[in-house]
């Protein structure tokens, strides 16, 4: 029996490796889909071909694309690979799924805002990136609304920690074991989001008729100093977090002061508003801490 047979919906997930990669696998096949992960050596996303015969004989009802190239500061020293992976690819991919009539879920970024507004950020309001991962990712979302293909759903997400793969509050974790204190930006506002989270709006709302971009957040908003203060607090680590400004921590890149997400749009399409992004650092802490015992 075929995977879509069984279950009614089946999954093809590229980036399985990654950050959300992982999370997703677990959580969509606890949601009942028939799920293949695969990493760039099973399937290379760039092969048209292969990847329509792979939804063809998976029989895939959904493909969700987390390929992506991340490294922001690296991005602007190496602008044709993450345009090739951030841009490019997921014209690709929308194509591939215009023609196999796959529904395709990709994820985006609060980098493509400049940071400039002084209210959360909806899903129409202005873009205008200032680095070169932000632009690049922007080009993957036009890139899709340029292919033809209509059934998509473009989720725009922030600030991600969760298991499995290094991150900012697992960083800041290991740095606050060894130190008396840790010297954090606290001009910059954001959404920090957990990865378990994103996970499931990602499943629920693959199941919904709800098409278009999305703003997939935690709650809330905070600076990189008050994210790193909850995750200390929450280990009782014995660190003192000081507030620095982003000049007394230079970058290549340059980042959004203000970069919250609006996510009430992806709230009525799931009908449930994404828990406070404090209470999910506490949750992450206390798994971590568990699991290191
Ligand atoms: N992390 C964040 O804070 C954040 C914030 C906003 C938006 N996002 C977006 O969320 C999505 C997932 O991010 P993430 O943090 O999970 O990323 P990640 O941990 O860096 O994982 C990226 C995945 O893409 C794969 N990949 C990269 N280049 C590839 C290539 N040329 N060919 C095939 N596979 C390739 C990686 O495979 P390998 O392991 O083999 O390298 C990995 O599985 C991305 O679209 C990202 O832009 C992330």
């Amino acid at each position: 029996m075929s995977a879509r047979a069984q279950t009614g919906r089946a999954v093809i997930l590229g980036g399985q490796t990654g950050l959300v990669g992982r999370p997703l696998t677990q959580t969509l096949a606890a949601a009942g889909y028939a799920v293949l992960p695969t990493t760039r050596s099973q399937l290379d996303p760039f092969d048209a071909d292969a990847v329509a015969r792979a939804l063809a004989s998976f029989e895939a009802t959904h493909l969700f694309n987390t390929v992506a190239y991340t490294a922001v500061d690296a991005a602007e020293d190496d602008r044709d690979e993450a345009y090739r992976v951030n841009g490019d690819l997921p014209g690709r991919l929308a194509r591939v799924c215009r023609d196999a009539g796959t529904l395709l879920v990709h994820l985006s970024t609060d980098f493509v805002f400049d940071g400039t507004a002084n209210r959360p950020y909806v899903e129409d309001d202005a873009v205008n990136p200032q680095s070169v991962y932000g632009a690049s990712k922007l080009a993957g979302e036009q890139a899709i609304a340029d292919s033809g293909l209509t059934d998509f759903q473009i989720l725009r997400t922030a600030w991600l920690y969760g298991p499995g793969k290094k991150n900012f509050v697992a960083t800041m974790l290991g740095l606050a074991k060894d130190r008396e204190e840790l010297r954090v930006v606290a001009d910059q506002i954001g959404s920090p989001t957990y990865t378990v989270d994103l996970a499931g709006w990602m499943a629920e709302l693959a199941g919904t008729a709800a098409r278009g971009i999305f703003h997939a957040v935690g709650s809330g908003q905070a600076s990189w100093c008050e994210l790193a203060a909850a995750a200390v607090a929450a280990a009782g680590l014995p660190c003192r977090v000081t507030p620095i400004a982003s000049a007394e921590y230079p970058q290549k890149a340059a980042r959004p002061p203000y970069s919250v997400l609006d996510n009430r749009k992806l709230a009525a399409a799931i009908g449930r508003l994404p828990r406070p992004w404090d209470a999910t650092v506490r949750e992450y802490v206390y798994e971590q801490m568990q699991s290191s015992i």
